[in-house]
């Protein structure tokens, strides 16, 4: 096979690139290690930052987004069993974030990608990258895992494959730095067939620490909250869970969170990581492979958009315009933009989260922190715009 970009992973920015792509007239092929089923069932995070919204509008893919989807104005922090609204539209000029499940807008991405007759190779195996110091990159891969070794020759390798994939394996150790924090606690995550018990997103610290109410639909609502990340989730009931859930979120006004069957529940663990930096010859790396950032901020699958979006002008350039700058720049642009995701989603998790290995005096800070967002409209504005997603600069 032959190609002018290859990407390896159909996750957000594997397929928002091919997307870009597409648009620019440029060719690409995707392949992915899961199946499809596989790839549109895995239930991660949901909120798309403003920016995000109109570039899946503009690519033609917004339809069912803007049937589906959750426009929230405004977030709600609760502490001490008090909830106070921060005007996100108000504080940003009329920007808004929609609530959205990554698994719906990957399902979009896929038939859409598909519809154009665009390729993706699903359930490959033994992915090998090659080549890339070289100005004829390769991959190598096997179709369903175990079938006979292909090859898609290429100009750029783009390696769209997570935190586990071997893309950023293929730069070379001694030219990569990583930088990492593991946090002690994880997020135990539920769905529930249940009404909205509240209007926007509350992010809780209260209690044993950290909850999250957010939504996927008038019937469906997404819970979290913060446990040990080593727990087996067979430990915890769905009473358990509710006795949980209504100790953090309660509030002393009459309000009452909404109960249902749990039909979906798993922990996942909080980490923040980025590697620097994020391109090697004819490699560049994008969303997880490259950096991840705990859910607290909603990022992750934002920051993955902005890195392909970035790469695709850098493209662009490059095959129009034949300028390799914007293409030597493309992990200096990112990162730039990254550490302050990373910085953002370090403060909410921080703020937001009971860590045992903290002092009381840092614990009270945090508890200061929160009622800065409260009462400075400065520090609620910071709050407000890095939520909606930072200006590309
Ligand atoms: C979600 O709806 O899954 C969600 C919302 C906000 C977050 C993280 C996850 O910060």
């Amino acid at each position: 096979m032959k190609t002018q970009v290859g990407i390896i992973g159909a996750g957000p920015a594997g397929l928002f690139l091919s997307h870009l792509l597409h648009r620019l007239g440029i060719g690409c092929i995707i392949i992915e290690s899961r199946s499809r089923h596989d790839v549109e069932q895995t239930v991660r995070a949901g909120v798309l930052e403003h920016w995000v919204v109109a570039l899946m509008n503009d690519l033609g893919l917004g339809e069912r987004m803007m049937r589906e989807a959750h426009v929230h104005d405004g977030i709600t922090l609760q502490w001490n069993r008090e909830r106070h609204h921060v005007d996100i539209k108000g504080l940003t000029g009329g920007k808004r974030n929609v609530v959205y499940a990554q698994h719906e807008v990957l399902k979009d991405l896929i038939a859409g990608r598909l519809a154009q007759g665009g390729e993706i190779v699903f359930g490959v195996g033994g992915t090998t990258i090659r080549d890339i110091d070289t100005d004829h990159p390769a991959i190598d891969f096997r179709r369903d895992g175990t079938g006979a070794l292909e090859t898609i020759l290429c100009d750029y390798v783009v390696g769209a494959d997570g935190f586990y994939g071997p893309g950023r394996q293929a730069i070379p150790a001694v030219h990569r730095n990583e930088y990492q924090k593991i946090y002690p606690f994880g997020w135990l995550g539920i769905l529930t067939r249940a009404p909205r018990s509240w209007e926007e997103i509350i992010y809780a610290n209260q209690g044993d620490g950290f909850a999250l109410l957010s939504t996927r639909s008038p019937d469906v609502q997404r819970l979290y909250f913060q446990c040990d990340p080593n727990d087996d989730i067979a430990n915890w009931s769905d009473a358990r869970i509710w006795e949980q859930l209504q100790a953090r979120l309660g509030t002393d006004d009459g309000w009452t969170l909404t109960e249902g069957p749990i039909f979906q529940k798993g922990i996942i663990p909080l980490r923040s990581f980025v590697c620097e930096p994020m391109q090697y010859g004819r490699l560049f790396i994008a969303g997880d492979a490259a950096h991840i950032v705990p859910p607290t901020g909603a990022k992750g699958l934002n920051l993955a958009v902005a890195d392909v979006l970035v790469l695709s002008r850098a493209l662009e350039a490059h095959y129009k315009n034949d300028s390799r700058d914007l293409l030597d720049r493309y992990s200096a642009t990112c990162l730039r933009r990254v550490w302050k995701a990373e910085r953002f989603s370090w403060y909410m998790t921080t703020m937001l989260h009971r860590n045992e290995r903290e002092t009381d005096f840092e614990q009270r800070i945090h508890f200061a922190d929160l009622d800065l967002v409260r009462t400075s409209e400065a520090s609620a504005r910071s709050l407000a715009e890095n939520y909606v997603g930072l200006p590309f600069d």
